[in-house]
């Protein structure tokens, strides 16, 4: 798909649904008594992969469009699927149903797409093995197909080296059904829907710094979710508002949970005008936010903030070219088992335009200020990828070309729709 210059983007945009929060209702759902009723649910590949999981181990789910019934099977009512589960490419779907699969009374084979078959499962199967659990690498390769023989599991205190919201829940969906009280212990705060949510169904779970407890459940009970818009995906419109020449766009409906907030303050430390309007709780905390064009100045991103806005980093490292000196990214080391190797192809397209960027063990640093070419830009099929240079693409001289463009569908599937309306 081809890219040009963009002279400003004008009015209002809805983000879609939050991808966490939309996985996460459905399989709450699924494991609940009663009927959960969602509303602007996410219809992005990764989410219909959950779906599509749950249905096939018996749970009757219809998809609406912007609405999703979830009728429960109740915490002990998933049946074994007579096929391997498909996770497509979402390692959300892998990694925290591998915690509710490890406690069924059944044996079940997972796996997923080129992608998924290369992401780090050790740090799954490592505190779900030390519960008790039976999984294990098919290849023996640390990475999915996983095999799992459902177990009779106990509850740990682990001591997570990743800040990683899904490392989190594996284990404290597992800790649902464990005997006695689990709890998991972050370096610092990743993403907490699973525990707000979690409540919400009736678990009792709190959190205390950054540990999160659990106790075994008996029963989740069915609660209607409204899904908030992704702040990952607004962060491509807060960006392009800031960064393109002659912009002013209100950004509706994006979820500001604090544990997911980490872009807004960096675009705001980098100088970025940007206003919340219409603070408002759906759930979690909603915001519509203004963005107008903005001269930036570089920052340093490093320490807690990371899990906060480790979807965005492609993002603000694209940012960071159009902004005045130095951005430096530390302590993004996760960013290398996305997706894609998200330093590496960060490094390698932003270079192939002409930016200024270093390549560094755990981020990466961005001279900002040299103006940009067209390029050819290989997307890996990572959704933010391709996302981030056609954003980026609107601010370079001459036509960008992004390859497997269309995996946007993962996330955003009107992403592209949504950025020429604003562009008119
Ligand atoms: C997610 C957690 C993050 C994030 C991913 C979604 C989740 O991954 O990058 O897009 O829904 O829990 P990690 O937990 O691996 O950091």
């Amino acid at each position: 798909m081809k890219f040009s210059k963009i002279n400003g983007l004008h009015g209002e945009v809805t983000i879609p649904g939050d991808k966490s929060i939309s996985h996460r209702s459905v399989m709450f759902g699924s494991l609940a008594k009663g009927t959960t009723k969602i509303t602007g649910f996410l219809q992005g590949a990764d989410c219909l992969s959950t779906i599509s999981c749950f249905q096939k181990m018996g749970v009757s789910i219809e998809n609406l469009g912007d609405t999703v019934l979830v009728h429960g099977n109740g915490l002990h009512g998933l049946k074994k699927p007579e096929q391997v589960l498909d996770c497509g490419n979402s390692g959300t779907t892998t990694r925290l149903i591998s915690g509710i699969l490890s406690a069924q009374d059944f044996s079940v084979t997972l796996t997923g797409d080129a992608s998924i078959q290369k992401r780090p499962m050790k740090r799954i199967m490592e505190p779900l093995s030390q519960m008790g659990a039976d999984i294990t690498s098919v290849n023996g390769n640390g990475c999915a197909p996983l095999a799992i023989n459902g177990r009779l599991l106990h509850g740990i205190h682990y001591q997570s080296p990743v800040a990683s919201a899904q490392v989190k829940s594996a284990i404290l969906l597992a800790g649902l059904y464990a005997k006695g009280e689990t709890k998991v212990t972050e370096p610092s705060l990743s993403r907490n829907h699973t525990e707000l949510m979690l409540k919400e169904f009736g678990a009792d779970v709190r959190t205390e710094d950054t540990t999160a407890i659990i106790q075994p459940a008996e029963e989740l009970f069915a609660k209607d979710i409204a899904v908030p818009g992704d702040i990952s995906s607004a962060a491509f419109f807060l960006a392009a508002g800031l960064i393109i020449p002659n912009s002013e766009i209100l950004i509706k409906n994006a979820g500001i949970n604090p544990t997911r907030d980490g872009m807004i303050r960096v675009c705001q430390a980098m100088g970025g005008d940007l206003t919340l309007l219409n603070v408002r709780k759906t759930g979690e905390p909603v915001a519509d936010i203004l963005v107008r064009t903005s001269s930036l100045h570089g920052t340093d991103i490093h320490g807690n903030i990371i899990p906060t806005l480790i979807d965005e980093l492609p993002m603000i490292a694209a940012m960071a070219c159009f902004a005045e000196g130095d951005t430096i990214i530390r302590d993004a080391a996760e960013l290398k088992v996305k997706e894609s190797n998200r330093i590496a192809v960060m490094v390698e397209n932003l270079s192939a335009m002409g930016a200024d960027v270093e390549e560094t063990a755990d981020g990466m640093i961005i001279h900002g200020g040299k103006p940009l070419h067209g390029a050819v830009i290989d997307s890996h099929l990572d959704h933010r990828i391709a996302m981030t240079f056609a954003i980026t693409a609107a601010l370079a001289e001459g036509e960008t070309e992004i390859l497997g463009a269309e995996c946007v569908n993962i996330s955003y599937p009107n992403f592209y729709q949504d950025l020429k309306t604003l562009a008119h």
